[in-house]
């Protein structure tokens, strides 16, 4: 027997329905906030990842898929969309003609990485980015939207946690210094560690080794190499969240697994605890380092499967839409023949979905049971009596109640169903 890859994992109706609620409620937030939709491919060039999310990251250096195409050269299946969204961004010249554009996108990103509870290697984000604006009310903004989606999503009780990264010149001191507090270890560290001194101190704070966590439990703090107007703008931030009523919590030792971040960063997490459900951050100097002009940006991504699908709400299917069923004498197919015609009249005229029982020849009964099984709320019948008069029997699956109506008086009873 054939078996989904590990890591990956089959989207089942019922929880398609669920997701796709959420998007639709979740993008209409977006919306009226000015946002609009970008898509953009699955596969990239690998190198576009190497100088955004960066090459000593764990997600570039170990989780991303990479291969060669036909033409030799090195493809990669997005880890993420920031990246991809600014290369698009700057090949459509969009920074030019729209300075203050506001996007979100939505689909599948890829990582192998360990799967387990919530980490799978082919993952769903909403993402949402925003250009143009340094103010720190944006930051607020930012962090009040992805507030009300998350509410949206009934994902419950949530915590954003927040921590400013500061500027590069911040960045680089800190690195230095948190550089020189690592070399007094350095021969416990773990190897990729000690590499990482060499090249990127800061992304030893996310190392999931034991004995280096322990070793960075007593790291000096970043907060203490921020500048002035750095902490500066941390503090308005925080003050725009506390106007717009946002609930954070600061964890000054909060960095993020991505190299283009500056400033600003969040993550949220269940009050359950686990993984986070969605994060983001500031991340001002990318468009430039990719060959745009200067341009501030900020954004953030859920990860939907962390949002809607374990949290420990159930999914109750819900009943919906028209099953007609029917019955003919035997050798003639005229109710049939006018349960047919009539799926496709009602399919323009009413939005309930409208199917037609595949059990042909069999009871009206049996065709009833199967209609309750595929969970319809509403049944139409057409047994050989109603044929000779012109009506039809239109049952409350629910309630097991049943009214006739004239063929003529159907469409308008049926709207209302
Ligand atoms: P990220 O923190 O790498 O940020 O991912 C964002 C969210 O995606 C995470 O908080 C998590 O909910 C979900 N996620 C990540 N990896 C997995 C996985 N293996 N399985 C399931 N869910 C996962 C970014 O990707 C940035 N591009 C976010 C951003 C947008 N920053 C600025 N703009």
């Amino acid at each position: 027997m054939y078996q989904a890859l590990r890591g990956t994992y089959d989207l089942l109706p019922d929880e398609a329905e669920r997701l796709r609620s959420f998007l639709n409620r979740a993008i209409s937030i977006l919306e009226r906030a000015g946002f609009r939709e970008i898509e953009t491919p699955i596969i990239e060039e690998a190198r576009l990842f190497d100088r955004s999310v960066g090459e000593g990251s764990d997600i570039v250096s170990k989780e991303m898929y990479t291969f060669p195409d036909r033409k030799n050269r090195l493809l990669a299946l997005r880890p993420e969309g920031t990246a991809p969204i600014v290369r698009a961004c700057i090949e459509h010249n969009i920074y030019y003609a729209n300075p203050s554009v506001r996007l979100y996108y939505f689909g599948p990103m890829f990582r192998y990485n360990r799967p387990q509870k919530g980490r799978y290697r082919q993952f769903l984000q909403l993402g949402v980015e925003i250009f143009g604006s340094e103010a720190a009310y944006t930051d607020a903004e930012c962090l009040y939207l992805l507030s009300e989606i998350l509410k949206e999503a009934g994902t419950g009780s949530f915590c954003v946690e927040l921590n400013s990264l500061g500027c590069r010149t911040c960045q680089d001191n800190y690195g230095k210094t948190l550089a020189e507090f690592l070399e007094k270890r350095k021969e416990e560290l773990c190897e990729d560690c000690r590499n990482r001194l060499q090249k990127n101190p800061l992304r030893t704070l996310d190392c999931k080794t034991l004995i280096c966590k322990e070793i960075l439990q007593d790291s000096p703090a970043i907060k203490n190499s921020i500048c002035i107007p750095c902490e500066e703008k941390f503090k308005e931030v925080l003050r725009y969240c506390d106007m717009l009523g946002v609930k954070y919590r600061i964890n000054d030792k909060l960095v993020r697994g991505l190299d283009y971040y500056t400033q600003t960063v969040f993550e949220v997490i269940a009050e359950d605890g686990g993984n986070a459900i969605a994060a983001g951050g500031r991340y001002d100097k990318l468009v430039e380092d990719m060959g745009g002009r200067p341009t501030p940006a900020i954004g953030f991504a859920f990860g939907l499967e962390r949002c809607l699908f374990n949290s420990v709400r159930a999914v109750e299917p819900k009943k919906k839409g028209i099953r007609l069923v029917y019955l003919d004498k035997p050798g003639e197919t005229r109710a049939l023949e006018k349960a047919f015609k009539l799926m496709v009249a009602l399919r323009r005229q009413i939005e309930t979905p409208v199917t037609l029982s595949s059990k042909e020849g069999k009871k009206i009964g049996n065709q009833l049971a199967m209609a309750d099984k595929d969970n319809c709320r509403f049944a139409l019948i057409f047994g050989p009596e109603e044929i000779e008069k012109g009506e039809v029997i239109l049952r409350d699956l629910d309630s097991g109640t049943q009214e006739s109506l004239k063929e003529t008086d159907l469409t308008e009873r049926v709207k209302k169903c």
